[in-house]
């Protein structure tokens, strides 16, 4: 993790810069400037040249744009602008990502940030220098940047802020390691194994693994597992602080794999399909980040996990699964099986953990992405202030969600012939799905939510923050609103 830690303004221009780094904004009419340029210590022996450096690059206010001119033999030695944009804390994250990606110097000195921008530009620099270690990082994908010292004046509020920003980057961290490891390792017992050594001894942790699965009556998650050598695990874990008066369970969709089962996808469907556990990831990821940070809610994780093949002990189309509780569903395809594992773990966290509140993530369907787009997750409930609760903690997290509605019109689609529901109601496949999952909520029906996170969960390419592959979304929404809008919700 890139060092960051605090520099005395009273030093600046005694010591030698090395490398400087300086916020760029919008200026009058729009022109790009270092603000407060005249009043940083020897800066009339350089100001003329970021001028100029300036003049040249109308765009180098835009938030994570990033320019550097080297000064041989001086001090500075080198100058890198950095731009900011609008100055909120999505443009200070982005303006930290892209920095840690293309700093050319190890160590850095960064003048003129504001102090409420320190938190964001520290989150920015940490994620965006995130990288999927597995054998050797490539050289062209090394980060050089080690250390960066913000001329600032170090205070408890800065130092505590910074502390939590960095537990929940280890998480975000931990839920995209989790996503991007391929599934020849990633089985439903690796996951498991993987959260177990995180080190969070206040997090309670229960594994049911298949005996105990088919006698408790998890039928979804033995029969979307049941095609895979690898057996399936429901993991539980838990929250508990002393003085907690609300009661939160997260579920998240754990598929290690997605073939499709029987109906299985074409191959380039397929290819990216280790990425449906990024719920599991995100939900797990949350509540250790919760219990490190010491939240004052209760929260519960479900991670029903399994991996979704074929082979002669796959579960087929028009097969009848009975989940936990009773409730059975037809097969319609067996790739819609992602709500199949859900509704067993929503159904045991009814019957038996008396939540308050009751969320679940998923990498649901293609077609969220079709509606929403590559970064919009789709949420769905119908609880108005549970609604805007979590589009405000998004907002702050900088992650991108949109509500769309539970129509009645295709109730009668989600039923089936021989058993309660159809797990492949068929169009439009984000709403039908989460019609679907509804039907598990029961007693909690008005205080659930279910979040589809299939575009989200992985980005293409680095941008601000995020690197190519898993971006653990979600994570920093729930953080943001457990620590705060949570608590309020009736
Ligand atoms: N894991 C997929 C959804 C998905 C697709 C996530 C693309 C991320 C990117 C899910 O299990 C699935 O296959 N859904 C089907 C549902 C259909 C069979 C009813 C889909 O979206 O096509
Ligand atoms: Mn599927
Ligand atoms: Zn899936």
């Amino acid at each position: 993790m890139i060092s960051v830690r605090f520099g005395s303004p009273t030093d600046a221009g005694t010591t030698p810069w090395g490398t400087l780094v300086l916020p760029v904004v919008p200026g009058a009419g729009g022109k790009p400037v270092v603000a407060e340029l005249a009043n940083l210590a020897g800066s009339a022996d350089f100001a003329d040249e970021v001028a100029a450096f300036l003049a040249d690059d109308e765009r180098a206010g835009d938030a994570g744009r990033v320019g550097s001119f080297s000064r041989p033999l001086r001090d500075p030695s080198r100058i890198t602008l950095v731009g900011t944009g609008s100055g909120d804390a999505r443009s200070w994250r982005k303006a930290g990502g892209a920095l840690a990606r293309t700093a050319r110097d190890a160590d850095v000195t960064v003048a003129g940030l504001p102090a409420e921008a320190v938190a964001s530009f520290a989150e920015g620099l940490w994620l965006g220098e995130y990288r999927f270690r597995l054998g050797e990082p490539r050289p062209s994908d090394e980060v050089k940047l080690q250390r960066v010292t913000l001329m600032i004046q170090e205070t408890s509020e800065l130092e505590a802020a910074l502390d939590a920003t960095r537990i929940i980057v280890r998480q975000v961290s931990f839920a995209r390691d989790l996503t991007n490891t391929p599934s020849l390792t990633k089985t439903p017992a690796w996951f498991v194994d993987q959260v177990l050594h995180q080190g969070v001894p206040e997090v309670a942790a229960t594994v049911r693994e298949p005996d105990r699965l088919i006698e408790e009556g998890f039928g979804g998650i033995m029969a979307v597992g049941g095609g895979s050598a690898h057996g399936p695990r429901l993991l539980e874990l838990t929250w508990s602080p002393p003085g907690a008066t609300k009661h939160v369970v997260l579920v998240g969709k754990g598929i290690t794999y997605d073939t499709g089962g029987i109906d299985i996808k074409p191959v380039e469907a397929m290819q990216l399909m280790r990425k449906d556990m990024g719920g599991a990831a995100t939900v797990v990821a949350a509540t250790l980040a919760a219990a490190q940070l010491g939240i004052r809610v209760k929260v519960t994780a479900l991670a029903p996990l399994a991996e979704n093949m074929l082979s002669g002990s796959a579960w087929r189309p028009s097969d009848v699964v009975r989940h936990y509780g009773g409730m059975t569903s037809e097969v319609h395809s067996t790739d819609a099986e992602g709500r199949v594992v859900l509704a067993d773990a929503m159904a045991y966290a009814v019957a038996e953990l008396e939540p308050d509140l009751l969320l679940d993530f998923a990498t649901l369907t293609g077609a969220s992405r079709i509606a929403l787009g590559k970064t919009t997750a789709a949420i769905f409930t119908d609880n108005e202030a549970l609604a805007k609760s979590v589009e405000s903690a998004a907002a702050l997290a900088g992650e991108s969600v949109w509500r769309l509605p539970l129509p009645d019109d295709y109730l009668k689609e989600t039923v089936a012939e021989i058993a309660d529901l159809n797990n492949a109601a068929g169009n439009p496949g984000a709403i039908t799905a989460a019609l679907y999952l509804r039907e598990f909520a029961g007693s909690l029906r008005d205080r659930w939510m279910h979040v589809d996170m299939s575009s989200p969960a992985w980005t293409a390419e680095n941008d601000g923050e995020l690197r190519k592959g898993a971006t653990g979304w979600g994570v920093r929404t729930i953080v943001n609103w457990l620590s705060d809008e949570a608590q309020s919700l009736s």
